[in-house]
């Protein structure tokens, strides 16, 4: 049986590890040609031969989605490989620091977190945006937060962004809805990938803690966001624009 997407071409940022990988493995199930992307080079290109070894095409490109020409050429050379841009999955984040009170939250963690998390997103979409409109259509899927949507102290550039990528997501949906691109975000709760090492290391019983938190009563895996995010970059989703999705075991409906 033909996948989802067979014959389409989708771009994922943040491609090496997490929620990113698992994204990119399943577009290809479905299907789809791969443009994976990262900064982290090994796991990136992992996961383009983890892709095509079980038969399907994908190519990685490194890109920091903070840096503007960086991102211009990853959609460029995307293009360029496959010839179109049907979907994107922009999913390139960092957790920065955290823990911090907001009067006392570092300048440098601020920017890089605002800079990667939300001018990051913005700055794929300025480039994946004209493609897509000289196809006349596409669909992008931004990776948001349960912190897109509710606060947590001690992490207010994160929270910011996070609502940041909420409200761009809102806004662009509206631009782009007439022209054939839809444009929807998810929601992850917490979900078991590399993002979470450095608070299991600093608190042992995170994970127990924010097991709590999650009325399911367990944390996510990747494969649980990867799932929606390709639906709602399929035709299955074809009437879901401006969305901002939770996939969290219940956390934001308490
Ligand atoms: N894991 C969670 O609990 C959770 C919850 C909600 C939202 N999210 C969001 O999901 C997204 C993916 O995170 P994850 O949990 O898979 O973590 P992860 O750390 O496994 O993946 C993030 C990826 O982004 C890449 N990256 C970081 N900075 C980059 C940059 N400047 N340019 C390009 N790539 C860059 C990293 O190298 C990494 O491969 C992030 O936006 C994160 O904020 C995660």
């Amino acid at each position: 049986m033909a996948g989802m997407l067979q014959g389409k071409i989708a771009l994922v940022t943040g491609g090496s590890t997490g929620i990113g990988k698992a994204a990119s493995l399943v577009f290809a199930r479905e299907g789809a040609a791969v443009v994976v992307s990262d900064i982290n080079v090994d796991g990136g290109e992992e996961t383009a031969r983890t892709i095509r070894d079980s038969g399907g095409q994908a190519i990685f490109f490194k890109a920091d989605v903070s840096r503007r020409t960086d991102v211009e050429t990853l959609i460029s050379r995307g293009v360029e490989a496959y010839g179109r841009l049907d979907c994107a999955f922009n999913n390139a984040g960092v957790a920065g620091t955290i823990g911090a009170s907001t009067h006392e939250y570092p300048d440098e963690s601020w920017d890089r977190v605002i800079g990667i998390n939300l001018k990051g997103v913005w700055l794929c979409m300025k480039h994946e945006i004209p493609q897509m409109l000289k196809q006349g259509g596409g669909a992008i899927v931004n990776t948001a937060s349960i912190w897109g949507l509710v606060g947590a102290p001690g992490a207010s550039a994160y929270v910011a962004s996070k609502h940041g990528v909420v409200g761009l997501t809102r806004a662009a949906a509206l631009e782009y809805a007439p022209q054939g691109i839809r444009i929807n975000a998810v929601n992850p709760g917490t979900i078991r990938t590399p993002i979470l090492d450095p608070f299991i290391l600093a608190t042992p019983e995170f994970e127990s803690m924010m097991t709590a938190r999650h009325p399911i009563g367990r944390i996510g895996m990747p494969d649980e966001v990867a799932e929606a995010v390709v639906w709602l970059c399929s035709d299955a989703a074809s009437f879901v624009v401006g969305q901002n999705l939770p996939v969290d075991g219940g956390y934001t409906t308490q």
